[in-house]
């Protein structure tokens, strides 16, 4: 993670968009507690007046009658799951994808297609909207089946050949059952597809995911797969957010799955800006987008390596906090709290993903950060992990595994570690936390594994100790 910056970063050029500022000449929008009637309660905002919801149930019933002011619809619009109907700055990506399927509709057999590019460039989105645009075409698409498979989710190249083999099941008969060998189950797999026939498109999204995991034998079996069906052609269409990774593949696996590929490079901020409006126009009534609340979005994201996932993402927390402020409109304040929030979670996460004795490292560095102010020495981050681990009850692991651990810590962008020399000491490393420690430790502390040597909690602290707090400022 970068240093935390002082400032929100530059803005971008912002576009003028008429329709997203905020126009006085619209009409107010409705008044969310026309006279005589209570506001809905604020969450933590202490007794409820008289006449306000008291019970969950009042609650959610008062919720669920409140339409919002800001969104038109539902909120999916902002959401990965939603396909948008255009995508704007990936036009040439889209023509790619569908001249290289396009055979398909004819009856031939395209070519198998890579496709590579960074995190929420719009791999996927592009993909699945060639997809539906070629399975709209029903009468020339009769023949094209898609399997469309997140290899995230996938652990074994058994369990892919299983899914694909049962996505062409008829009925609960015709499924692979766990339990066949690895030969047994391909061959299922091919009878299955046989029996459905045609053209088989078989996307493997975060294929190198799968690679990383269990090498490329799969990759191999499924390349080869049409010189063994006898009705039908499967294409192969792989998506990967890591460019170098065919330099994995054996070379004839490398050159099947290669004869297409297409890059997605990232988006820059005004690119993201023209996301965000198109976006923002389905989601949003009018006029309730202040200026600057996109090109705040935009730049953000931008800085995270041109993510649109990260751009939206920002934008619909934005409207949220909005929502939940009871504003008439969705202001670049609004964006601020967005990315503060967003960052906690992102710390949240990583912290409570990490494996039990990195946790206590990284409790063990927060601390003595905490009282030195200073970087921190390994050899004393060290003595302090062992000591919090004993008092935890855990066997303390050997310092070789603690600086791997570091290392580890290190390249989630959690802290990091610059070599110091100590004269006739040797080099030891020299340790800088990159995160807030308000919100990193508290994070921490809520895990039941740090509880025990947690700090005592001041009462009704929470999580979001600067959750309102615009100023602050972080990894992001
Ligand atoms: N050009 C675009 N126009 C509109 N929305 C877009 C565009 N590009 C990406 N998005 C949206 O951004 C989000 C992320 O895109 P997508 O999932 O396609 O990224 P990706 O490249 O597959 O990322 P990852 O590598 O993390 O899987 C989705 O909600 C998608 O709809
Ligand atoms: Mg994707």
């Amino acid at each position: 993670m970068p240093p935390a910056p002082e400032d929100p970063p530059a803005e971008a050029p912002a576009r003028p968009d008429p329709t997203y500022a905020a126009n006085p000449a619209v009409a107010p929008v409705g008044d969310r507690h026309p006279a005589g009637t209570a506001p809905p309660p604020t969450l933590g905002s202490g007794p409820a007046p008289a006449g306000t919801p008291s019970s969950a149930s009042e609650f959610l019933d008062s919720l669920l009658q409140t339409k919002s002011e800001l969104f038109r619809g539902s909120k999916e619009v902002l959401r990965d799951s939603y396909i948008p109907s255009r995508l704007p700055h990936r036009e040439q990506q889209v023509r790619q994808v569908a001249e290289i399927l396009a055979p398909a509709l004819r009856g031939d057999i395209p070519s198998n297609l890579l496709i590579y590019g960074k995190i929420g460039t719009g791999k996927t989105a592009v993909v699945a909207q060639v997809r539906q645009e070629i399975l709209r075409r029903t009468e020339l698409a009769s023949h094209i089946s898609f399997v469309s498979l997140n290899c995230g989710n996938i652990d074994t190249p058994y369990s892919l050949l299983q899914t694909i083999g049962n996505t062409f099941a008829r009925h609960e008969a015709e499924r692979i059952p766990t339990g066949w060998s690895l030969d047994r189950v391909q061959g299922g797999m091919r009878r299955l597809m046989d029996t459905k026939g045609g053209t088989i498109i078989l996307v493997l999204d975060e294929i190198d995911r799968l690679v990383a995991r269990s090498g490329d034998s799969v990759l191999y079996t499924l390349s080869q797969i049409n010189t063994e069906l006898e009705t039908a052609r499967m294409v192969l269409v792989g998506i990967s957010n890591d460019l170098k990774f065919t330099n994995q593949l054996d070379a004839r696996v490398r050159s099947r799955l290669n004869e297409e590929k297409i890059l997605f490079p990232p988006y820059d901020a005004v690119q993201l800006q023209d996301i965000l409006r198109e976006r923002a126009r389905e989601a949003f009534k009018e006029g309730v987008v202040d200026p600057g609340v996109v090109e705040r979005c935009a730049a953000y994201a931008a800085l995270e390596n041109g993510d649109a996932r990260r751009a939206l993402a920002l934008l619909r927390l934005a409207a949220e906090m909005a929502e939940r402020d009871h504003a008439k409109r969705i202001t670049p304040d609004h964006v601020v709290k967005a990315k503060n929030r967003l960052e906690q979670d992102i710390i949240v996460e990583c912290c409570r993903t990490l494996p039990p004795h990195c946790k206590v490292l990284l409790y063990a560095i927060l601390q003595s950060y905490e009282r030195r102010r200073n970087g921190v020495l390994t050899g004393e981050v060290y003595e302090s992990y062992k000591r919090l681990a004993e008092r935890l009850g855990l066997q303390p692991l050997h310092a070789r595994s603690i600086s791997n651990y570091v290392s580890e810590l290190e390249s989630l962008g959690l802290i990091r570690a610059t070599i110091v020399s100590r004269g006739r000491g040797g080099r030891t490393r020299e340790i800088i936390v990159d995160v807030p420690i308000s919100e990193t430790m508290p994070a921490l502390e809520e895990d039941p594994l740090i509880a025990p040597v947690g700090r005592p909690k001041p009462r009704g602290q929470t999580l979001l100790t600067n959750f309102d707090n615009p100023g602050r400022t972080g990894p992001f």
